[in-house]
């Protein structure tokens, strides 16, 4: 196999490096295309492009496979719990017992926030959408730990990681809390690290916290499972903002914001409101079908389709599983399970849907989890965010470990020529 790629044009050839990466991925290297050919690419989306080497994630779209640094995602699910997951991501390698126990320890002495923080969260009406206040929250940090936005050592680097991945979770709890109109509370740090973070999200002020190891284990198993998906748009977004080293905190607000879309992670609210809308109308799978498959109707089937997934999102396999299992043991009967169960089954049999690869996508089940957890429907895209972190903040430390340049694109302008300017009097 070549280890060149040639491009021909105009008379002329030129010759460019072909990469193959650990899993046979092959790249054609542009470094130098403008420098030798004077044009550049253009690819609207990124579709075909890829933005760095990186050795945290590994997905194969056509065949399903979902890696994080090697480990099968079935595996990790299964076996591992999100805070060795979360380091695994960052920092390259299961951890021993004695590295989760420090991480574990090194995250609990920074979980308290400014009382300060809860000033800027009161500015905030009750019905601000919680994506946005995270957003914003998470910013605010900066100003109250400014000895950790710029850092550039492993070492400066690490303290910044664990006093996000500590304070992180609360800012989500105070989120959910003040959407219900709860007392602002802190933790406990006798707690694991997610059965604290339910503790935060669903202690009531006036009673005993009742423990509930169903709700704690399947909140490990979904936040293991959006933990990281290599170059997707809001982990892009954290690494191009951090690029410019802006920070920690500033490129993960960032990355908030991005994934907050309908189209990433906003999907799984779209889902359940797609969902409530089909039971609303009387469970009419067949005329959402039609609406998502109309070029004249913006709807999308939601929760379905994926830029790299041409098979089933290996993801949405789990929470599928997990969600029957989750619902039967809680005892919750939700109706809504079984529309989405029939909308997937037509979906997959639709030649429009087949034509096109499109399979459920993570967000497709986990809003019905999230639900029966008694978890509301505009906090499904935080919890997504909580899962996110880790590997946004693993990519950021890789993109700057690896001194990456600042990312900055360039255009095929298609504007006006040149032309001389014209007085108001005589436009
Ligand atoms: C996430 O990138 C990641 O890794 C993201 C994520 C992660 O973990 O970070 O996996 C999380 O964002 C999952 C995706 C959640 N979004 C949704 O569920 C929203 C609904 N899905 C679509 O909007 C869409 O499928 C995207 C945005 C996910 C992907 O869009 P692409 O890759 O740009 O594909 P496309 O828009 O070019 O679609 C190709 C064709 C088009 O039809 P034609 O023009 O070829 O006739 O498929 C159609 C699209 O109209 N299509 C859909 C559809 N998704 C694609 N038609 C109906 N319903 C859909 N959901």
């Amino acid at each position: 196999m070549s280890d060149k790629a040639t491009l021909q044009y105009n008379g002329n050839s030129y010759d460019f490096p072909v990469i193959k990466g650990t899993e046979n991925e092959l790249a054609i290297d542009i470094k130098k295309l403008r420098a030798s050919t004077g044009m550049i690419t253009i690819d609207p989306g990124y579709k075909n492009t890829g933005s760095c080497e990186s050795g945290i994630t590994f997905l194969d779209g056509e065949k399903g496979i979902l890696r994080y640094r090697g480990y099968s995602i079935e595996d990790l699910a299964e076996k591992a719990d999100f805070l060795e997951t979360a380091y695994l991501l960052i920092f390259g390698e299961l951890p021993t017992e004695e590295q989760l126990s420090k991480f574990d320890q090194d995250i609990k002495e920074q979980s308290h926030v400014d009382e300060d923080v809860k000033k800027i969260l009161d500015g905030f009406p009750k019905s601000a959408h919680p994506m946005g206040v995270l957003s914003s929250l998470t910013s605010a940090l900066i100003a109250f730990n400014p000895a950790f936005v710029n850092v550039s050592s492993e070492e400066e680097m690490y303290n910044a990681i664990v006093r996000i991945l500590a304070k992180f979770p609360v800012l989500v709890s105070w989120a959910l809390r003040k959407n219900k109109g709860l007392p602002l509370d802190y933790g406990d740090n006798s707690l694991g690290y997610v059965e604290n973070i339910v503790k935060m999200m669903f202690r009531r002020p006036n009673q005993e916290y009742q423990k509930n190891q169903i709700v704690i284990d399947a909140l490990d198993k979904l936040l293991i499972l959006h933990a990281d998906h290599e170059q997707n748009c809001s982990t892009s977004t954290v690494r191009i903002v951090g690029s410019s080293h802006a920070g920690l905190f500033a490129s993960l607000s960032a990355g908030i914001s991005a994934l907050w879309g309908p189209l990433h992670g906003g999907a799984n609210q779209a889902v359940l409101e797609m969902l409530e809308a089909i039971e609303a109308d009387g469970g009419d799978t067949k005329k959402y079908m039609a609406k998502a498959k109309d070029k004249n109707d913006p709807f999308r089937l939601m929760g379905f389709g994926h830029r790299v997934y041409k098979n089933f999102d290996p993801r949405a396999r789990i929470i599928k599983k997990a969600a029957d299992e989750v619902l039967n043991d809680l005892g919750v009967v939700d109706p809504i399970l079984d529309i989405a169960k029939g909308l997937e089954k037509e979906a997959l049999e639709d030649q429009y849907f087949v034509d096109r690869k499109l399979y459920p996508n993570v967000d497709f089940y986990s809003g019905i989890i999230y639900r029966a957890m008694g978890i509301p429907t505009e906090m499904f895209t935080v919890m997504f965010a909580l899962g996110r972190l880790p590997g946004w903040i693993a990519q950021w430390r890789e993109m700057r470990l690896n001194n990456e340049p600042i990312g900055r694109p360039r255009q095929v302008y298609t504007g006006a020529n040149l032309r001389p300017f014209v007085d108001l009097g005589n436009r």
